[in-house]
């Protein structure tokens, strides 16, 4: 049962949290550990690959464990030119070539960020929020120049696949404000799934998604950096020992959003076969940018930029410090994103939900899912919810939830009456922790349930091979960023 922003679509049925995944193959992975590992230091063997663009010399790091084989890295490699100058807002253009060897033994820079500042906190994967301070030493270093991307190979062959080695991809996640892909270390992923592991930055916030809506500034330059980095892993993963024609691209929350768009988009043909989206879609409130002037506007005034011609703008905004436009603080409207994707005709076609109906995306395996209770953000932001919500604060949070989302005031009393009434059990109406669960169904049902299940649909509709989760299993290690988790681990399966 779900609703869905601007789309007017009432519940048929009410059940909370019970999700209706018939129309799916319903699949659920509980691998309920995870390990965590320092890099170990002393390392002394440093494999050597070819690129298109030059050598790479990279560095084999043993993992803690004895079922497994130790992992080439090769970090901080470019895969675009820098986006700097006049290319700021610009699409990204291939890196060139250098000779020699180069080092790829160290992260590269991650993209200009503000975390502190003009984030909301709730459009953020728990475990950045709650590791705020783990998370901030990954962001010190910034760079505008930070285009790289960071490969994960295993060195063990396993007997069952000796081929060329699948490919997964991991696009990050974190409002399309913040986040870097180094934060991902894709070692025992790549080490226990016998696959190569990539992750990448991709530009974020103002500069990744800036937009005049015209031709000053077209906007997306974060997805096209995505594609970029598809396109240079299509080229030259074959070096690495990668199958060029099994690349998953992956991701969650955001990253999920990020994952479903590059699934709408020409401009991504031919570069990923399939697709994992976690926790979220092209179809959540806050996965595209409907308002994009506004906030250029907005933060053009911010930093005394003239507003009246969009060129003149762009060029001023242009010769910025990176760092005065990602400090401004600008704030979204609840539910939604300040600088992220746009409809630009071009990389996002049309509007995702009508793509989507009308069959416009490529023909990728995709899997989805949920996880339970991800609505609890939401809830802990809106109410104090130690003892359960109280009556009052139930209906100022369904209130606040319809004026946010919802335009038109002719039918909004009767939405919101609609939703108190789905979303009490009345069974046990009094209760102010069943209020607390109900509420979390609401906001996970809205934010993330109805948008997955039905990309899925659509998807399964057109006769793509379609997977769908719901994952209820409570894992702590979530919290932690330096690993690679429980879900990801599920995904292996797909391979
Ligand atoms: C790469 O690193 C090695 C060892 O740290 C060093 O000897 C070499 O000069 C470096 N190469 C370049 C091109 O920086």
């Amino acid at each position: 049962m779900w609703f869905s922003p601007g789309r007017n679509r009432f519940p048929s049925q009410n059940w909370h949290g019970a999700y209706n995944c018939t129309n799916f193959n319903v699949s659920l992975w509980v691998l309920s550990f995870c390990w965590c590992f320092a890099a170990v230091s002393g390392q002394n063997y440093h494999p050597t690959v070819n690129t298109q663009y030059g050598k790479l010399r990279g560095v084999r790091v043993p993992l803690p464990s004895e079922i497994l084989g130790p992992v080439d890295q090769y970090l901080g490699v470019p895969y675009a030119a820098s986006p700097v100058g006049e290319k700021r807002f610009m699409p990204p253009e291939p890196p060139s070539s250098w000779s020699g060897i180069k080092n790829a033994t160290h992260f590269a820079p991650v993209c200009p960020q503000n975390i502190h500042n003009a984030v909301p906190e709730i459009m953020m994967p728990i475990w950045f929020t709650f590791n705020l301070d783990i998370v901030t030493t990954y962001i010190q270093d910034q760079h505008e120049d930070c285009l790289y991307l960071n490969i994960y190979v295993p060195t063990e062959d396993d007997i069952r696949d000796t081929g060329a080695k699948p490919v997964m991809v991991y696009i990050h996640g974190g409002s399309y404000m913040e986040g870097t892909g180094n934060m991902i270390d894709g070692s025992v992923l790549a080490s226990y799934g016998n696959v190569i592991v990539i992750t990448l930055n991709y530009r974020v916030g103002v500069l990744g998604f800036l937009s005049t809506g015209d031709q000053a500034a077209k906007g997306n330059y974060g997805l096209l950096d995505q594609i970029q980095a598809l396109r240079w892993i299509s080229e030259n993963i074959g070096f690495f020992g990668g199958d060029s024609n099994r690349i998953t691209v992956f991701g969650s929350g955001i990253g999920a959003s990020c994952v479903s768009l590059l699934t709408l988009s020409h401009h991504s043909e031919g570069l990923f076969h399939r697709a994992i989206i976690q926790s979220g879609s092209a179809l959540s409130s806050w996965a595209v940018n409907y308002q994009p002037v506004k906030y250029t506007r907005l933060l053009a005034e911010k930093v005394g930029c003239n507003v009246l011609d969009t060129s003149d703008m762009v060029d001023c905004l242009r010769k910025k410090s990176s760092r005065e436009l990602v400090e401004q603080d600008i704030q979204p409207a609840r539910y939604h994103v300040a600088f992220g994707p746009v409809i630009d005709g071009d990389v996002i076609p049309d509007d995702p939900e009508i793509l989507m109906e009308q069959g416009e995306f490529l023909n990728y395996d995709i899997m989805l899912g949920v996880n339970q209770g991800e609505g609890l953000r939401f809830v802990e932001n809106v109410v104090d919810s130690e003892d359960g919500v109280s009556g009052n604060d139930f209906d100022f949070s369904v209130s606040d939830f319809v004026d946010s989302l919802y335009g038109y005031p002719e039918g909004k009393d009767t939405l919101r009456e609609t939703i108190k009434f789905m979303y009490t059990d009345w069974a046990d109406r009094d209760n102010p922790e069943t209020r607390r669960k109900t509420l979390v169904a609401l906001f996970t049902d809205h934010q993330w349930v109805e948008p997955s299940v039905v990309t899925a649909d659509l998807h399964a509709r057109y006769g793509s091979p379609t997977y769908f989760y719901a994952f209820y299993h409570h894992c702590q290690s979530l919290m932690k960023p330096a690993c690679l988790c429980v879900v990801f681990l599920c995904s292996l399966f797909l391979l």
